[in-house]
């Protein structure tokens, strides 16, 4: 365990966090949870290993894998999907060979969907690394992942 994880073990173990704020923190730092780090954690907290993988996978923000080069997300909330995330989706999965979700192999990808990201009038919405790639469409879409392979 680094020092910067056992600093945040020793804020929990002095009542200063919460196990919701250590696995928020760890997650901040290292950008997911490591599965060796959460049994590092469960002994040296006395926490149960269940218990932290059950909070890990409750939480849509904690994540279990690092996340690949670049982070695709299609949005699924009601603009993007009546007019065709589903699709979009389906289409991303099938060129990256992964399910929503996951990440490629190779680490170059990982897929998500999200429930609005709150710029309904571009919909349907995709983003790439945080670039917001509007109206999009399957054709759009598969041009566009060309461009990051
Ligand atoms: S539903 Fe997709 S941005 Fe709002």
């Amino acid at each position: 365990m680094d020092e910067k994880v056992q600093a945040i073990v020793k804020k929990f173990e002095n009542g200063k966090i919460s196990l919701i704020g250590v696995m928020q923190d760890i997650s901040e730092e290292l950008g997911y949870l490591p599965e060796e780090l959460l049994r590092e954690i469960s002994v040296e907290m006395e926490v149960p290993l269940s218990q932290l993988y059950s909070l890990a996978t409750f939480y849509n923000s904690f994540r279990l894998e690092p996340l690949g080069e670049h982070h695709v997300c299609v949005c699924m909330g009601t603009a993007c999907h009546v007019k065709g995330s589903p699709r979009i989706a389906e289409t991303l999965e099938r060129e990256l060979g992964i399910t929503a979700g996951q990440t490629s192999s190779d680490q170059k990808f990982t897929l998500e969907t999200v429930n609005c990201l709150g710029a309904c009038a571009l919909a349907p919405l995709v983003t790439i690394d945080g670039e917001y790639y509007g109206k999009s469409d399957q054709n759009k879409v598969k041009k566009l992942i060309e461009k990051y392979k």
